[in-house]
């Protein structure tokens, strides 16, 4: 009897913690990727929109710098930096954009200037366009000494149906540990920034 019940209440203490994990495991949709020397993140839940329109929204280059407080712009190019006639990110062309780190303040439109002290520019290639998926992944171009990755995803929250967008990028290589520390905070904020102006730009009315 007592074995019996022994053997019951640690069945019941394993079936306890995986229940723990499951709910301390923040449901992602991010892909996993190998960890860095450290990364920037941000998720948020957007509600009176859905994944179409929000997939729109990231896609969309041109509009940008309607809500884009962290990414002002990002002009699709060639190889050559010949800007495309398509400005929708396409797997394995190339990027220029221009961030501000931190990012502006909030809202932003087309007509808010750039804090010179904040504007940086970098040249990525678009390594991940998945629809089907939700995802996006761009990385500044090949470089010795620092590699980096950015992830968007997209999903819905089954539970209360809002869409959660969610962004990571991973820190790697040399110069990696000297970038958290000079930017490593002004990034996070920028990241926040830009999860927070796409929420307000697609609960604001927006129409694809
Ligand atoms: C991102 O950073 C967090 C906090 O430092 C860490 O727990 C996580 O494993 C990192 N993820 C990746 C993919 O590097
Ligand atoms: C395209 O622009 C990037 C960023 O300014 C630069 O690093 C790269 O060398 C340019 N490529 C060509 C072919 O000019
Ligand atoms: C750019 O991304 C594509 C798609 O993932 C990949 O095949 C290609 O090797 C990448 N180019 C560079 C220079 O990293
Ligand atoms: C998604 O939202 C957009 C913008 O509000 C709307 O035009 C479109 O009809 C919606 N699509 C679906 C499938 O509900």
């Amino acid at each position: 009897m007592n074995l019996v019940l022994q053997s019951l209440s640690r069945a019941s203490v394993c079936w306890l913690l995986i229940a723990v994990t499951r709910v301390l495991a923040q449901y992602t949709n991010l892909p996993d990727v190998a960890p860095g020397v450290f990364n920037v993140s941000a998720r948020i839940e957007i509600e009176h929109t859905n994944i179409s329109a929000a997939w729109d929204a990231l896609t969309d280059f041109p509009a940008y710098p309607k809500w884009n407080p962290f990414v002002r712009s990002s002009i699709a190019v060639d190889v050559a930096n010949i800007s495309l006639p398509s400005q929708r990110p396409v797997e394995n062309t190339q990027l220029l954009l221009r961030v501000q780190i931190p990012a502006l303040p909030l809202p932003v439109n087309e007509y808010t200037p750039d804090n010179p002290l904040a504007t940086q520019f970098s040249y990525e290639n678009v390594t991940h366009v998945q629809p089907e998926l939700g995802r996006l992944a761009w990385e500044a171009y090949p470089n010795p000494i620092i590699t980096a990755e950015r992830w968007q995803a997209l999903s819905v929250n089954k539970q209360n149906g809002r869409v959660l967008y969610e962004s990571r990028e991973v820190f790697s290589g040399p110069a990696a540990a000297l970038t958290q520390q000079l930017l490593g905070e002004k990034l996070q904020k920028s990241f926040d920034a830009q999860a927070q102006g796409l929420k307000m730009w697609l609960e604001g009315g927006y129409q694809p």
